[in-house]
């Protein structure tokens, strides 16, 4: 079997580099991914006066925190290219620096047209000053630092972001936070603050999902950690063994198995897929990682409930080219978020899988496409997400086909070295 190691996850790389820019002290991050989104993420906070920089070992990225209170004014405005965490977060940090005022922040073209509101309406409720610079809810917009106060929000969406950005808020205002969602979304701030001795309490309450931060620490030490592979980078390669587009079947080595994260392999076991999975919990940040192994198997159709949709919020590009060489229909709703990724992947999803020859209806908040054996081929665009890019690879790896995808490149965001981890692979010779 052929072995893959799949790089850092991004969004505990992401929430990481915030700590440790907050922390006092030298931290150091073991398997930190050095993709684009994270290097936004990293200039935004060396623009901030954070030291962050590789060190000499590869793979190791070494910060220098200013502590919780100690960014500096930014010598130039913070571009978070195409990184939604990265700015959502970021300006539930800012919101809290007392000292920091009129700090500009923007995006590329992508995430300027996505949804800020949801971050930056709370932030305001409990204090924040946040005015939009160009159109209301969207980037640009520039942000000056307050004294935050306590606060509960109801959040409307399951969003990690929306959490997090709050949780960061409360712990840099040094605040009680108290956050409602209506499904329990990825957990990694939560696990990560605990590591770093912040007490969080989570429960069911009345239907909904509810994490409480009751005295956050007015210091945080620096840390060591060691970050698992992406299950979401591992999840294009899962896709690629179960259809049969490696001789062999594929292992995956230290993929992160955070339970908040896995939904794809619930839905996969369910299509009938051969996965194999050893997990084991280590190291100080409490995430689960393993082994996957892979074998080609016939999967079936399947039905995707609204509830499963945050624990696979990322994967759905994958999910809809497994379910277009399914046995039978495939239906997804309830995940009308995916409308605010990268692109709006369920619009961008239905017209490509459309432009290959696969049958596929569009909903508002889902879609049905209909799995067949038949070749596909024909023109796609990425739209510059990565994800959309790396799920048509998938696709196109597989002997039978042949799919031009326009806009290749978004995969470094997520997946540096993605193509050539897949020529490597896959049993194609060569990708048009
Ligand atoms: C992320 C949360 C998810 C996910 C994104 C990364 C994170 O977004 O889609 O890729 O790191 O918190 P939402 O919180 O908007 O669902």
């Amino acid at each position: 079997m052929k072995r893959i190691s799949i790089p850092g996850d991004k969004s505990i790389t992401q929430r990481l580099v915030i700590l440790g820019g907050l922390a006092e002290g030298k931290s150091c991050l073991k398997g930190a991914l050095f993709g684009g989104d994270c290097s936004s993420t990293v200039d935004a906070l060396n623009n901030l006066g954070v030291r962050i920089k590789p060190s000499s070992d590869h793979g190791e990225l070494i910060i220098v925190g200013m502590g919780l209170q100690g960014f500096q004014s930014p010598k130039r405005n913070l571009d978070f290219h195409n990184s939604g965490t990265g700015a959502r977060l970021m300006l539930g940090v800012l919101s809290g620096q007392k000292h920091l005022k009129d700090i500009f922040v923007t995006g590329d073209q992508s995430l300027r047209q996505r949804p800020m509101g949801r971050v930056v309406e709370p932030l305001r409720e409990v204090g924040a000053k946040i005015e939009y610079m160009e159109d209301v809810g969207r980037l640009p917009l520039s942000v000056s630092g307050q004294s935050l106060h306590p606060f509960h929000y109801q959040s409307p969406v399951a969003s990690a972001q929306v959490k997090s950005a709050l949780l960061f808020a409360g712990l840099v205002a040094g605040n009680a936070a108290k956050i409602s969602e209506p499904i329990q979304s990825r957990d990694h701030t939560e696990r990560l603050f605990e590591s770093a001795g912040i007490r969080i309490r989570e429960r069911n309450n009345e239907n909904k999902w509810q994490i409480s931060m009751d005295s956050p620490p007015s210091k945080l030490d620096p840390f060591e950690v060691d970050i698992p592979g992406d299950f979401s980078s591992a999840a294009f390669f899962m896709g690629l063994a179960t259809l049969g587009g490696v001789n062999e079947g594929i292992v995956l080595e230290n993929v992160g198995l955070n339970p908040t994260r896995t939904g794809l392999l619930t839905v996969m076991l369910r299509m009938g897929a051969n996965i194999q999975i050893s997990k084991s919990i280590s190291g100080i940040i409490k995430e689960a990682r393993g082994v996957i192994e892979i074998l080609p198997s016939e999967l079936s159709g399947t039905e995707i409930t609204p509830e499963e949709v945050p624990a696979m919020i990322d994967e759905f590009p994958l999910l809809i080219v497994l379910a277009s060489r399914a046995v039978g229909v495939t239906k997804i709703r309830g995940a009308q978020e995916l409308r605010f990724k990268e692109s709006d992947r369920i619009g961008v999803m239905v017209k490509n899988m459309r432009a290959i020859g696969v049958e596929i209806e569009e909903f508002e908040d889902g879609l049905e496409i209909v799995g067949s054996e038949s070749p596909l081929s024909g023109k796609v665009r990425s739209h510059g997400d990565h994800r959309i890019a790396m799920a048509f690879g998938i696709l196109n790896a597989l002997p039978q086909n042949q799919i031009a995808i326009e806009g290749m490149d978004a995969a470094g965001v997520s997946f540096p070295g993605f193509w050539e981890t897949l020529s490597s692979m896959q049993k194609k010779s060569s990708r048009s």
